[in-house]
Parts: structure tokens; sequence; C-alpha cells
């Protein structure tokens, strides 16, 4: 699940200035200040930042995630498609030797997020920002011992926090560092042909597994799921992350106040920031500027 980490995190990182200059294009605060010119900031310094503007920016982001990110190879998140095939095998309580490989891996709900303002903070070089997922469920063919079907993962109000650090440099901004947490409420799964000549003992089967989850998911939140496989995934995803967003904010020149500008005109889907319709079928070159400023 690389994937929806690293365009969430592409996403995200981009986004979480806008609500400063939305506070300073507030006619009555530049009312205010005309006369007085604003003093720097302190790169640590939280920004305040306007939440309906976020809002809005959210929810350009996930018509956006419909369409994907072509020009920064970012493909449709809805649903997410990989191409990704798995191999593995496991011993069932030392009675059945199981091989499965799973393919076609399609992951719905990436689009269905909230956002938490009060845990929400950023600086000239830092963003925090916390996001709900009620409903992530990833689907997959797989075959167990050769028999066919179609497998199922629902994850439950998923809670990501999103950490970044940034610096200008040469008047353009980098990202020099992304992090987070993941926190999970629930799981449930649905595995198909477990024991392709019985349904009723694949029913018991995925009973039981299913009985196991919350214990597995108690273990993940506590950190004590180490998962070898999934953090060289996620580390590798996380420079994937860095390296595209750097591209992109190199690529359109952007320094934090710039990017700040872009933002909100994206919020506000305004004519030269280029959004994509979420309900037209995508051509590409719609979205092509998005960032320009
Ligand atoms: C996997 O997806 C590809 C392309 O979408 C399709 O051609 C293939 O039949 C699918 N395989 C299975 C086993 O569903
Ligand atoms: C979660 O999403 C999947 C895929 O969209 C859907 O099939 C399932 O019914 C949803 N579950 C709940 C509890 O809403
Ligand atoms: C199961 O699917 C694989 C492709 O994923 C295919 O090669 C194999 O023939 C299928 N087996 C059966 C029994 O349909
Ligand atoms: C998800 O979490 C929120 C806040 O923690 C809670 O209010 C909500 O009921 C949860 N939803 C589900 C489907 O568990």
């Amino acid at each position: 699940m690389s994937c929806p980490k690293v365009v969430i995190l592409s996403t995200i990182v981009l986004l979480l200035v806008v609500g400063r200059v939305a506070t300073e294009a507030d006619p009555e605060t530049q009312g205010q200040t005309v006369s007085v010119p604003p003093a720097t900031p302190s790169p640590t310094e939280p920004l305040p930042f306007d939440e309906p503007t976020v809002e809005r920016f959210f929810t350009a982001v996930k018509n956006q995630l419909r369409c994907g990110y072509p020009m920064f190879g970012v493909p449709s998140l809805v649903p997410l498609k990989l191409s990704y095939t798995l191999k593995t095998s496991f011993d069932l309580l030392s009675l059945k030797k199981i091989s499965v490989v799973a393919s076609n891996f399609t992951v719905h709900g990436l689009n269905e997020f909230s956002w938490d303002p009060s845990r929400t903070r950023f600086t000239r070089t830092s963003a925090t920002i916390p996001l709900s997922f009620p409903n992530v469920t990833a689907f997959a063919h797989t075959s167990l011992n050769g028999a066919n079907g179609t497998s199922f993962l629902e994850l439950r109000n998923v809670t990501v926090r999103l950490d970044a650090q940034y610096e200008e440099k040469d008047d353009l901004l980098y990202v020099t560092e992304l992090g987070g947490s993941v926190l999970l409420e629930d799981a449930k799964v649905k595995i198909a042909s477990l024991f392709p000549k019985s349904a009723k003992l694949s029913k018991i089967w995925n009973k039981a597994i299913g009985k196991s989850l919350p214990i597995l998911v108690e273990l993940f939140n506590g950190g004590k799921l180490k998962i070898e496989y999934l953090s060289r995934l996620l580390s590798g995803a996380k420079f994937y992350a860095m390296n595209t967003i750097n591209n992109a904010l190199n690529s359109h020149s952007l320094n934090f106040d710039r990017l700040v500008e872009s933002m909100v005109k994206f919020a506000d889907g305004s004519p030269d920031s280029l959004q994509c319709d979420g309900t037209a079928p995508m051509t590409g070159d719609e979205l092509v500027g998005w960032l320009r400023t």
C-alpha cells in the first residue's frame, strides 16, 4: 500500500500552507496593516489558518484524486489500482500449507476523508496534519493453492498523521523530511477459497481470522507489530514522495509564499489553477497547469 500513502503525502504537504495567504488576503487584515510592514514570522511560530479555505482545498483535492496528477506521474486514486503481485505462503496451524498469490489490487475509499483542524499545526518550516479515512477497502484477486477468488481487507477509521519539514533555499521550497503515524480502529477480512471444497470450513476460518484482527490492530497501533516488508515499502515511498514533491515545487519555481498562493487558487477553483472536474472523464490536458502561478 505504498502508493496511497505516497500520493496522500504528496498532496497534503502541498496544502498545509493554504490558510496563511487566506488570512493575509482577508481585506480587513490588510486594511489594518497597510501602513505597517508586516513582521516576518519566526520560522517556528505556528501560523494561523482559515478553516473554510482549507476545507475547500480538501474538497478540491478529493475531486483531483479521481483524476490523479498525470504531470507528476500519479494515476487516479478512485479507485486505486495496483499492478502488483504478492506471492507468499503460510502454515495454517501446521495443518495445511497454503500458498497465496494475490494480484490486481483495487483500493477504494482514499477520496473519503475528513480533516481535524484542532490538531493541525503549521509553520514556515514544518507541518502536522491529521486525516481520518472511515473506510479503506482493498480487493484483490487471490489464488490459494490454485483456487481463485476475490478477497478483501476492510480498514475502518484509519487516522493518518502527517509530519513534514521543509525549508527555503535560493527562493525555492524544498521538503526535507516526511513522516507520520497510522492508527487503525478496526479491520475486517474475507479470504476467498480458503477451503475450496468446503464453504463451511472457509466460513469458520474467515470468522476466526476476523476475530484475531482486533489483536493485530492493537499490536499495530502499539507499534509492536513490526512488518519488515511494510516498513521497507513505506520508506521507499517516502523518498519517492519527497522527490515527486520537490520536482513539482522546482519545476513550478515555488517558494513558500508562491506555493500558498497557488494552493488558495486551487481551493477557490480560479480559472488559472486548472482543477479537474471530478465527474468528467480525464483527458490529461486539463490538469497540466494546476500549480501554475
Ligand atoms: C488483472 O487485471 C488485468 C488488467 O486489468 C486483466 O487483464 C487480468 O485479467 C486480471 N487478472 C485477474 C486474475 O483478474
Ligand atoms: C467499505 O467500502 C467498500 C468498498 O467501497 C464497500 O464494499 C463496503 O460496503 C464499505 N463498508 C462499510 C461498512 O461502509
Ligand atoms: C487462477 O488464476 C490464475 C491467474 O491468476 C490462472 O493462471 C489459473 O489458471 C486460475 N486457476 C483456476 C483454477 O481457474
Ligand atoms: C471513527 O472515529 C470517530 C472519532 O474517533 C468516531 O466518532 C466514529 O464513530 C468512528 N467511526 C467508525 C465507523 O468507527
